[in-house]
């Protein structure tokens, strides 16, 4: 097992970790992924379950992943090993550690795709302009789809982005573009909710998010909500446990997980509102899907006064969210190479970054060229490695955590590093009993879906 590094580099304040931690967690899954499953589940009573769930799962997760992390202040796996061998465990637990590294590095490869996908807009929405004719509009993201060579230059630029950043470190590099990002992207969100707020359809916007109609809640929809939970605040990737590991002893853990999970809720309700406001004003329908943010909102967009400088501000937005979450995807894979080979980050960098950009390639060439290739299952490479990432890896690397945390570490070592806080018993409690429960319901379904 490696040693800590002594050179280990910390976050320069509270503060900073605060806002990296909620850049990983703000990414695509606030922005595309809420407001289309909210408006397939019918609103008001799935924000409900969601809400619920974080909470439940969410916030104990979050707590226990940064607590190992910090405890153990290594590469997340061996974190992992060394507190289990501190508490006379098997070190076999760091595969835990190991999966979750994986799982987001997985991640990435399609997730840059997506991340593509918003440098597109992003550039359309600057030199074109909204675009005002319907078909033209409802055009463009087949059209972009469709072209191999479109899908593959900005999959390259995202994840040259990525790299850049993550090359710099913890201090150079994430906390230096995470200082600038975050803040923009709250103005971003509050000009956003300012402008939504002057819409017709605020009004319904808000009865359709806040309105308790369970009749249209379905088992699906609360199994939904779980695993949104689970995937909006970056658990089970070992994430947390890779920058918990530079989170000094003086800051309180439970307050700055609360703090995280609190702010990506905000930011999932306030997308959530102004999107569906957006939608209602233009009578477009929100049950419709993954099409809500690439198809159905640019339709709008066309249609507003200063409609192109609202989806200038979105797409930035999207594009802010999505790339402070890449480069957490690929920090622990950094870390553990870097521990484990005692490889200079640049390279390490380099040769994990070039790795995901080519897997990369072949889920962006899923949507055309390779379109027909669907080795398992009827999925495309693209699909595939959602799936599996998302339904089967993540969970169980959770499940692992959550027990490692509630089972195998000693309560004196948990107490020890959760400090002196009210809701250490309430936080233990959940972590034993039930986080772990329902992780292995969801699991179970989602297998079963198989
Ligand atoms: N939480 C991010 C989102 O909501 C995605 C992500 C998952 C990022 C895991 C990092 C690790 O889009």
């Amino acid at each position: 097992m490696t040693a800590p590094l002594t050179d280990r580099s910390y976050w320069s304040s509270r503060l900073t970790f605060i806002l990296a931690a909620t850049g990983s967690a703000v990414g695509l899954g606030n922005i595309w992924k809420f407001p289309y499953i909210a408006g397939q589940h019918g609103g008001g009573a799935f924000v409900l379950v969601y809400l619920l769930c974080i909470a439940l799962i969410g916030l104990p997760l979050m707590i226990a992943e940064i607590l190992i992390g910090r405890r153990g202040g290594r590469a997340p796996a061996d974190s992992i090993a060394h507190l289990a061998q501190a508490d006379e465990r098997s070190t076999r637990w760091r595969w835990a550690g190991t999966l979750g590294t994986l799982t987001a590095f997985l991640i990435l490869t399609f997730y840059s795709v997506i991340g593509g996908w918003t440098l597109s807009y992003l550039w359309d929405a600057v030199l074109q302009g909204p675009g005002s004719d319907p078909g033209q509009v409802g055009q463009r993201f087949s059209m972009l789809l469709a072209s191999p060579s479109r899908m593959l230059g900005w999959h390259t630029l995202f994840m040259l982005l990525t790299i850049g950043v993550v090359a710099g470190g913890i201090r150079q590099g994430i906390e230096r573009a995470i200082t600038v990002m975050m803040p923009a992207l709250f103005l971003l969100l509050i000009a956003l909710l300012a402008y939504s707020l002057t819409t017709v359809g605020i009004g319904a916007s808000f009865r359709f998010m806040f309105s308790l109609d369970f009749s249209r809640l379905t088992t699906i929809g609360v199994l939904e909500a779980l695993g949104q939970a689970f995937f909006t605040l970056s658990l089970g990737m070992s994430v947390m446990l890779a920058y918990g590991s530079h989170l000094r002893r003086s800051t309180p853990i439970p307050q700055a997980a609360l703090t995280i999970v609190l702010l990506d809720t905000v930011v999932s309700l306030a997308v959530g509102i102004i999107i569906f406001a957006i939608a209602f004003s233009n009578d477009l329908d929100v049950g419709q899907g993954p099409g809500l943010l690439f198809q159905t909102l640019p339709l709008a967009f066309g249609n507003m006064a200063g409609g192109g400088l609202v989806a200038q501000v979105f797409f930035l937005l999207l594009l802010c969210a999505a790339w402070s979450s890449a480069i957490s995807l690929l920090e622990p894979a950094v870390e553990s190479l870097e521990a484990r080979w005692g490889m200079p980050r640049l390279p390490a960098v380099a040769l994990l970054g070039g790795i995901v950009w080519l897997i990369g390639i072949l889920c962006a060439l899923s949507f055309n060229v390779l379109a027909g290739f669907r080795p398992i299952a009827g999925l495309t490479l693209f699909d595939l490695l959602d799936f599996i990432t998302a339904n089967i890896m993540l969970p169980i690397a959770g499940l692992l955590i959550a027990l490692f945390a509630g089972w195998v570490m000693t309560q004196s070592s948990t107490a020890d590093e959760y400090g002196a806080n009210a809701g250490f018993a309430l936080w233990r409690l959940l972590i034993r009993y039930i986080t772990p429960v329902l992780v292995i319901v969801v699991f179970l379904y989602n297998l079963s879906g198989l």
